[in-house]
């Protein structure tokens, strides 16, 4: 058994879930980095990021929207590290092609679901298993599950609205995940980006440019993959330990309503 805490993360390879992992590794979590393919680059990027710091990594191989491969993957993390005490569920995907709802697509529909959805959600419940089978085990162990969703939780965007409505329900997930957990002491916390500068958002580039020099974002600049690390480091420092089901909204403050 591990005795420094394990952080598993999916979508680790790049973007958001790439920053997390290194700000959970810099605060002393070795790392389970989920990503599709186990020898991308930037699964390579990571590993170097990690074991510079002194951390253990491993790498696994999941698409998370193949809920019945999910088992065997918290075996091979709980076989290689004996616990997991932090679970972020990061990965996630834009519509291939932006249709207005009107043409929105079944098959579309079920993709953006599949992934942002129910994949997070059975992982969760597997790994939620596990932390209350771990808690009577390993003395000092607090564990916690971060859902990573969008402003697009509460926005609507009406040539991608399978997105939103998969953010919207992985809102809910984080409440219900909380609320039937903090009975068992593990805590849920819902972590909701806005416009962040990765490959998800590359192809849009010159819009937000644009939406953000017309003040669209309170504080005038895109988010970076490490604003939202830095976010996920302090839940995991325990600093808000008399909290769970919470919404930590980190978008430069599109959160304000503006008259
Ligand atoms: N960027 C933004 O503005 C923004 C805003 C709000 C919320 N978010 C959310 O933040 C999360 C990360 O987004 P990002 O911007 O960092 O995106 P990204 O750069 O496109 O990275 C997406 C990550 O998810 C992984 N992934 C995609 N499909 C997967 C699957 N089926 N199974 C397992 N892993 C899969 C990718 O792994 P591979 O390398 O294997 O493809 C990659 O690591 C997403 O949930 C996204 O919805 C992003």
């Amino acid at each position: 058994m591990n005795n420094k805490p394990v952080a598993a993360i999916t979508g680790a390879s790049r973007g958001i879930g790439r920053a997390v992992a290194i700000s959970l590794a810099s605060e002393g979590f070795d790392i389970a980095a989920i990503s599709r393919s186990v020898d991308s680059e930037g699964i390579g990027i990571l590993r170097t990021a990690v074991e510079k710091m002194g951390r253990e990594f491993l790498p696994v191989g999941l698409d998370i929207s193949c809920t019945g491969c999910q088992v065997e993957v918290v075996r091979d993390i709980l076989d290689r590290y004996g616990r997991i005490d932090i679970l972020v569920n990061n990965a996630g995907v834009a519509p291939l092609q932006r249709n207005d709802l009107l043409e929105m697509t079944e098959e579309s529909y079920d993709r953006v679901m599949n992934i942002n959805l129910k994949g997070p959600v059975f992982f969760a419940q597997k790994i939620a298993k596990e932390m209350i089978w771990l808690r009577q085990q390993i003395t000092g162990y607090n564990p916690i599950i971060i859902f990573i969703t969008s402003v697009s939780s509460t926005r609507s965007s009406i040539n991608r609205a399978e997105y939103c409505l998969s953010k919207a329900g992985l809102t809910m997930a984080s409440t219900v995940f909380a609320d039937r957990l903090a009975n068992d002491d593990i805590k849920v916390f819902e972590v909701r980006p806005g416009i962040i500068q990765t490959d998800m958002t590359v192809k849009q580039k010159d819009k937000y440019n644009k939406l953000i020099c017309e003040g669209l974002i309170p504080e005038k600049r895109w988010g970076f993959p490490e604003d939202i690390g830095k976010a996920v480091a302090s839940l995991a420092r325990g600093d808000w330990d008399f909290s769970t089901g919470m919404v930590f909204e980190i978008s430069g403050g599109l959160n304000i309503q503006k008259l």
